[in-house]
Order: structure tokens, then C-alpha cells, then sequence
């Protein structure tokens, strides 16, 4: 047997009652990525000769989210009884060749992929994988036979006392035969306490037959299996999340000052020398070039971050290309569409969006720049705001190179200011400015000779 003529059945019909939650579980996102994408993914790398994913609760959107792929398909359970009946719903969808069944939980993203390969790959009539638990609540118990094969599946709630106490539980995964599985099904019967098919159940009607049924025990119980509430979610993630940090800090030489408060999604790059402080999420397709310092607290979101720039405290980017050697924070806030060239400084409470800056360029404090373009070694002082927005439509700024805008202006877009010019302080600027000229446009300042202290006098009086 092999993955040539193996199918694998994901069961992924439940609902994940104990979320709490309006949406399915297998929508909930660990470490920025749902759950049932986990499972997808790593069947789409295993590729074995077909995958069957049984949906009931919001089907579509699930489906949307596993995407497309040869040899996926999908089947409908379209009366939640249980795992039996996940299974049973399945079977019609199977191909005709198919000799082997792997059965798998949608609910379970970081089963091993050898370990399916592995199930896809042995000869074990009917197989499970089983994990010790020191706290094995909630989960159905192995019970052993003497010669190690499994005699039966007891759910936490046909417990008696004595059995409470098995640490042996049972993942979810198995491996049948195609044959031994369809005649097991049809043997299953309702179970009378929850109304469900248990797919446990075709454990002991196995027994019952004189065959087989293969224990595999797996070390690692957090891979095997899934969360069943939230706080189980939050446990796993901080594992994924972790051990993603190992690899970056062992395999790639990124420096992480704690690997417990870095989040980093699994489609982001970090290149070698790369150092990141607590408390950073970088998400999505985000690229960190090397050299690159990422202070505390920031979140950097599907950006590139290129060679030797210095980003944060405290900075958030969004779908943003920041150049070389640049200086981005504190408490920044750049907007998607911010591009910067090599040099360039952005820094304290200015936020940016849709800009393109040249090299050389500051924009060093309290600044709103949007739908701007600025030119090279280009100076904006503090508190400076590009007025783009009319009420109605969004205006173009643009700023040559070398430009020198002073503090508290305010750009009305549209307007140019060409390369060279001065803006002067507090100027509220509604024309364009040719190159090398000075705009000042604010009212001229009147000195009234001693006016203050006689207003003084007259206030005091009062
Ligand atoms: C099940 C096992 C239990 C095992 C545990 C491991 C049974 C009766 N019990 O319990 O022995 O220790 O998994 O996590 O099988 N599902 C469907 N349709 C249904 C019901 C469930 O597709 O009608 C899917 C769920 O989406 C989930 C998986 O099957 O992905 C397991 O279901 P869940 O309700 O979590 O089963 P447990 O009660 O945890
Ligand atoms: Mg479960």
C-alpha cells in the first residue's frame, strides 16, 4: 500500500460546539491561518491519491479556505450524527481504486506530515494513533489488549471509575483497509446516551471479527491533537508561534531577544542578522531583509522592510515597501502604499499613506503625508499636513527634492511645491510653489507697543 492508492477522509462537519462561537472552529485562525487550512495544506504537499473533506457547517466559506486542488474533493454530511456518520458520508465519494482509508480530524492543524505518510504507507489493517495525556479529561480512552493491539475506544462519558484513569487517548486518526472499514460502518450503531455514530465503535466490532486493530503512540500530544476550546487554541499557538521562532533563530540566524512574544505568521521571510525585540507581530507575506532592528512592540503587516533599516518602537506598517537603511518610529503609523528610497527618515506620530518618498528624505515629527509624492533630501517640519481630502475626492501633493517645509503648514491639495523651495512656518499653502522661491502665506505679524501690560491692568481691574 502506498499514498498511490490511498484516500484521505477529513472530518470537518462539526461545528467545535465548545468555541462558543458563531463561526465553525475549523474557521478560526491559529497563528494567522484558519485552522482547516493547516490540515490543507499538508495534504496538498503529502498528495495522496485523494482527499475527501466531509462540511456541513458553513460549507462555503470552509471550502473557500481549503481551496482548490486536484485531488481534493467534497462531501456533505447533512445530519450531524457524529464521526461515524462524518465517515459514512464520505465513502460514496470515494474512487474506485482506492484500497486505503487514513482518517483524519479537521480540527487537528499540526498533525506531522510523516505521520500520515506513514499511516498512508503501513500495513496495518485498521490502525489509530493514541497519545498519553497526564490530564486525559474530555478525550476517549485506549483500552489495550494483552498482545498491544487496541480492544476498544470509551468515551468520557461511558466511563466507569477505573478507567477514568487511562492516560491513553484516542487522536482521531486511523487507518483501514477500504473493505474492512465499509463493512465496519455498517456495523455501527447509534449510540443511545447522544444520539450519534460513533466512529470509536468500529474498534470493538473489529475485535469482534478477530481483527487486528494497531496501536500507534505518538510522543507529542499537542500534534495530534486539536483544541477544543479557546483556551486549548491559545496553547497550541503559542507552541506554533514558538517553534517558528526556534527555526528563525537555529536555521536562519535571526536574533530574538524572547521567543515567547514574537508572532510570526509562517509566509513571512526574515533573513539572517535580522533582530526583533518583545512584543512584534509581523503578518502575512511580509519580507525583513537583513540588518534589519525591529524594536518593541510593532506590528508589521504583508511589507517589506529592506536591508539595515531600523523600525519602531512602537510602529505599525501596513502593505508598505520601506528602502534601505530608513528610520521608522517611534509611534509611527504608515498606511498602506507608503514606498520610501534608501535613507529615509519617518518618525514620531506621523502617519503616511499612499507615498512616495526619495532618498534622504525626514519627515521627522507629528505629520499627516498622504496621496503625496516628495523628492529626495526634501526636509517637513514638525506638524506638517497634506490637506488631501476635499470632502468629496482625494488630491495629489506633490514636493520636489530639497524642499524645506516648515513647521504647521498645511499642503491644500492639489498643489505642487517644486524642488528647492521653502515653505515657511505656520504657511497655509493653496498655490504651487516654483523652484527656489519662498511661500509664506500666513498673516504679517503686528507688535503693539505695551499693549499687554495695559490689557493686564484693565482684566485686573475688572
Ligand atoms: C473524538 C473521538 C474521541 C477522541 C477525540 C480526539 C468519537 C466518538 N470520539 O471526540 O475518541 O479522543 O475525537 O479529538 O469519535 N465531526 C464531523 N461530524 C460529526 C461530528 C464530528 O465531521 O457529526 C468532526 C469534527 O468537525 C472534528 C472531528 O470530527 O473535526 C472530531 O469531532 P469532535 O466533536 O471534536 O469529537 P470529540 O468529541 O472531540
Ligand atoms: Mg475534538
Amino acid at each position: 500500500m502506498s499514498e498511490k492508492n490511498t484516500a484521505v477522509i477529513v472530518m470537518a462537519a462539526g461545528f467545535g460546539t465548545r468555541f462558543k462561537s458563531k463561526r465553525s472552529k475549523l474557521l478560526h485562525e491559529l497563528s494567522g491561518k484558519p485552522l482547516i487550512r493547516y490540515i490543507a495544506d499538508t495534504l496538498a504537499e503529502l498528495s495522496p491519491a485523494q482527499v475527501v473533506f466531509v462540511l456541513s457547517h458553513q460549507k462555503e466559506e470552509i471550502k473557500s479556505v481549503i481551496g482548490e486542488n486536484d485531488i481534493f474533493s467534497f462531501a456533505e454530511q447533512k445530519v450531524l450524527d457524529g464521526t461515524g456518520g462524518a465517515v459514512r458520508a464520505a465513502m460514496p465519494a470515494l474512487k474506485n481504486d482506492i484500497k486505503r482509508v487514513v482518517i483524519i480530524p479537521g480540527d487537528t492543524p499540526v498533525i506531522p506530515l510523516s505521520l500520515i505518510a506513514d499511516m498512508c504507507n503501513a500495513s496495518g489493517k485498521a490502525m489509530l494513533v493514541a497519545a498519553e495525556l497526564d490530564d486525559p479529561a474530555g478525550y476517549g480512552r485506549v483500552i489495550i489488549n494483552r498482545d498491544g493491539s487496541v480492544k476498544a475506544i470509551v468515551e468520557e462519558t461511558d466511563l466507569d471509575d477505573d478507567r477514568r484513569l487511562v492516560p491513553l487517548v484516542n487522536t482521531s486518526i486511523y487507518a483501514f483497509e477500504r473493505k474492512i472499514l465499509e463493512d465496519g460502518l455498517k456495523k455501527i450503531q447509534k449510540n443511545s446516551q447522544k444520539g450519534e455514530y460513533y466512529l470509536t465503535d468500529i474498534v470493538a466490532i473489529c475485535n469482534k471479527e478477530g481483527i487486528r486493530f494497531d496501536c500507534v503512540r505518538h510522543d507529542e500530544p499537542a500534534e495530534v491533537l486539536g483544541p477544543n476550546n479557546r483556551l486549548q487554541l491559545s496553547d497550541l499557538a503559542r507552541l506554533v508561534w514558538h517553534s517558528r521562532a526556534e527555526i528563525l533563530m537555529e536555521e536562519y540566524g535571526v536574533t530574538i531577544i524572547d521567543p515567547y512574544t514574537v508572532y510570526i505568521d509562517e509566509k513571512a521571510e526574515i533573513a539572517s542578522d535580522v533582530e526583533i525585540y518583545p512584543n512584534v507581530f509581523i503578518e502575512g507575506g511580509s519580507r525583513i531583509e537583513e540588518d534589519v532592528k525591529i524594536l518593541e512592540n510593532c506590528r508589521i503587516v504583508n511589507s517589506r522592510i529592506a536591508k539595515g533599516s531600523v523600525i519602531g518602537p512602537n510602529v505599525f506598517i501596513a502593505d508598505s515597501d520601506i528602502g534601505t537603511n530608513n528610520k521608522i518610529g517611534p509611534f509611527t503609523y504608515v498606511r498602506p502604499k507608503t514606498v520610501t528610497s534608501d535613507g529615509v527618515k519617518i518618525g514620531a506620530y506621523v502617519e503616511t499613506k499612499n507615498i512616495q518618498v526619495g532618498k534622504g528624505t525626514k519627515i521627522p515629527h507629528l505629520s499627516y503625508v498622504g496621496d503625496a509624492s516628495v523628492g529626495e533630501k526634501t526636509n517637513i517640519g514638525c506638524g506638517v499636513i497634506t490637506c488631501n481630502y476635499d470632502g468629496v475626492k482625494k488630491h495629489k501633493t506633490t514636493i520636489g527634492s530639497n524642499v524645506f517645509v516648515g513647521s504647521d503648514s498645511q499642503l491644500i491639495a492639489p498643489v505642487t511645491i517644486n524642488d528647492g523651495a521653502y515653505v515657511a512656518a505656520g504657511s497655509a499653502v493653496t498655490h504651487d510653489v516654483e523652484k527656489d522661491d519662498l511661500a509664506i502665506a500666513r498673516a504679517r505679524q503686528v507688535n503693539k507697543s505695551g499693549m499687554a501690560a495695559r490689557l493686564r491692568k484693565k482684566l485686573c481691574a475688572e
